[in-house]
């Protein structure tokens, strides 16, 4: 078996953190989000992954590289335009070779990994294996009928969704699903849609078989949804040896620590993750928070939030929540009177004021 994760996407709904990073290459926890898709892959014992990447896709090259660190060969597959998922099938027939593949949305997050899908599809003999998430909100995603215990059909984003599932991002074919994408048309949003090549495969008598995905699984498509990853992940991170220094704070539930961080005169209550070299100085930072790498917070409170690469938070009088920072950036209080608010935001950006 192979396996193909996709990396492309404009993610125009993560903007502006999206107007300069793929978001796949987003952390969560502190971690890029395609690295767990490339843990759950190599966790299979699939060798062969080709990953595919939009006309930039350069970042996710020089990031993933050759796929060895993940002990994979990988191997990247360009998309010109983004026509749709199945024509990334399309365009990734020569890479599969025939082989059966599992297909993976870059931005997907599972707990528990994927072999049971894999053996499931290889024990039930199907063409094709689904998996399904219960969600609130089913009109946002491809959302298959069941009845019994049959997928009778699978619609793209229905104003009238026919179940409360959705069919996540994970994927596993056979070769009949190259017959499927090679039959569809395209959608009134101009995409060769893979609910279109579901819905193919079970009109033409394929096998379509499915499992629920019991833990969770994340779509991280909006931001609500990369903080809910962010409290997920976090909440079942293994304690870890604590490689910075820690003076006159209380440190409670599971802090990570990364190597040259320094907290001082401070309270951090895990689930939190804190990076290589930031400092926290007489501050707070509350649950389910992600500090990367060479950040400073001082004076203020964090909680329940993303804060990327270089950000500075300093004398800032309220508590700063459910909030992601792209990287380089600065929250301060202003120095100078009049008592003002001051903004020098990027495009695409939202604030919001008490
Ligand atoms: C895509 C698929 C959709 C699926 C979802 C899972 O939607 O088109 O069928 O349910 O991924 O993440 P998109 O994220 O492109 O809106």
């Amino acid at each position: 078996m192979k396996a193909i994760i996709t990396s492309g996407g404009k993610g125009t709904r993560l903007r502006p953190i999206t107007h300069t990073q793929n978001k796949h290459l987003i952390p969560i926890a502190n971690k890029p989000i395609l690295y767990y898709a490339l843990d759950t892959i190599a966790g299979t014992g699939i060798k062969e992954v080709g990953i595919v990447t939009n006309q930039e896709g350069m970042e996710v090259r020089n990031d993933i590289g050759d796929g060895s660190r993940w002990g994979v060969n990988v191997t990247y597959i360009e998309q010109s335009a983004p026509l749709g998922l199945a024509h990334v099938i399309k365009i990734s027939e020569d890479f599969i070779a025939g082989e059966p593949f599992i297909f993976y949305l870059g931005d997907n997050m599972v707990v528990g990994g994927v072999k049971r899908f894999i053996d499931a599809f290889e024990q039930d003999n199907v063409n094709c294996f689904l998996t399904l998430a219960r969600v609130k909100d089913p009109e946002r995603f491809g959302v298959p009928e069941i009845v019994g215990n049959r997928i009778i059909s699978v619609e793209e984003k229905p104003a009238q969704p026919k179940s409360k599932f959705a069919v996540a991002g994970i994927y596993i074919y056979d070769q009949a699903i190259f017959e499927a994408v090679n039959n569809i048309k395209p959608s009134a949003r101009g995409e060769l849609e893979i609910s279109d090549a579901h819905q193919y495969l079970l009109e033409h008598g394929y096998k379509v078989g499915y499992s629920e995905i019991t833990g969770w699984w994340k779509d991280t498509g909006k931001p609500a949804d990369l903080l809910e990853a962010n409290r997920l992940v976090l909440e079942h991170l293994e304690p870890a040896i604590q490689r910075g220094t820690v003076k006159d704070s209380t440190i409670a539930g599971n802090v990570i620590i990364g190597e040259g961080a320094q907290i001082c005169n401070s309270n951090v209550r895990g689930p939190v993750i804190i990076g290589k070299r930031t400092k926290i100085e007489n501050s707070y930072v509350g649950p389910f928070t992600s500090i990367y790498d060479d950040c400073i917070v001082r004076n203020s409170e964090v909680e329940f939030s993303i804060v990327l690469c270089q950000c500075q938070i300093i004398n800032v009088g309220i508590r700063i929540e459910s909030s992601i920072l792209g990287n380089d950036v600065q929250i301060v209080k202003a120095k100078e009177k009049p008592a003002t608010h001051k903004f020098m935001i990027g495009d695409q950006s939202r604030v919001e004021l008490v």
